[in-house]
């Protein structure tokens, strides 16, 4: 049976992706770690490309948690930079092609240069329709719950989707909720690493040992045909068993 079946997803699909494994590749090329970031950076580019044919309305990338601060300082700013000419290179192409931008994280841990190239991103976007491209930089899912609960002391509990409106505040003309469908791991390990854990209560979860830099077309397209070979039953019972 089909996802689909049971809760129909009008707008496509929700996918989230740990982007991991780029040191390991690397490293087992006898490069250094970075070359494995640039190559995953590349790689981002053919995925997005991708994702709207894929059925996939909303792209959440793992780009740098709040914990990476805590890598090599040389790591650190060459992924700062790398955003920073990611950015400058992609969002006209994003603007074009309809793709919306946004940032989840925090902010003010980053740099200026890149700080404004994120707000350039996200009005530049603002309206496109095609694909909802959702970027994680120094993100950690306690800290935004957290942040989220705070907004809220002295008043009422509030239902499922204001909290999660809650935890999306920055998020203009944004729906409701963000629930993750499918949530991948590239890079073989098998935890959350502090990504999305409100948003993924019921996201199906995929984990391949496939490195980041290598993980192409072929292998999302594999990841999308298992998730619609799974039964997604949100606590309830199949539809044909259900009298
Ligand atoms: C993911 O790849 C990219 C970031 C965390 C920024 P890693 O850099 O974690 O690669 P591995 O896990 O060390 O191979
Ligand atoms: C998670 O990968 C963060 C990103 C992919 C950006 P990590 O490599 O930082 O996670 P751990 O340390 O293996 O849990
Ligand atoms: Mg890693």
């Amino acid at each position: 049976m089909k996802n689909s079946q049971l809760i129909p997803s009008k707008n496509g699909l929700h996918v989230a992706i740990i982007m991991d494994g780029n040191g390991r590749w690397a490293t087992r090329q006898g490069k250094p770690r970075h070359a494995g970031h640039q190559a995953g950076a590349a790689q981002v580019r053919r995925i997005v490309e991708a994702a709207p044919k894929q059925g996939i309305s909303v792209l959440t990338l793992y780009a740098f948690s709040s914990d990476n601060w805590h890598r090599p300082k040389f790591e650190v700013n060459f992924l700062m930079n790398l955003f920073q000419s990611y950015l400058q290179s992609e969002i006209e192409k994003c603007a074009e092609k309809g793709v919306r931008l946004s940032f989840i994280g925090r902010r003010d841990r980053l740099n200026p240069v890149l700080l404004r190239l994120i707000d350039l991103a996200e009005s530049r976007t603002a309206w496109g329709n095609n694909l909802h491209l959702r970027i994680a930089i120094d993100y950690s899912a306690r800290d935004a719950i957290l942040a989220a609960a705070g907004k809220m002391v002295g008043q009422q509990s509030p239902t499922r989707e204001e909290f999660s409106k809650l935890l999306n505040e920055h998020l203009l003309n944004t729906e409701a909720s963000l629930e993750v469908d499918l949530l991948i791991r590239t890079g073989g390990e098998k935890r959350l690493s502090d990504f999305l854990l409100w948003e993924c209560a019921y996201a199906e979860l995929y984990f391949t040992g496939t490195m980041w830099p290598d993980f192409d077309i072929g292998s999302l397209k594999r990841a999308l045909q298992k998730f619609y070979r799974r039964q997604r039953r949100f606590g309830r019972v199949p539809l044909a068993e259900a009298i």
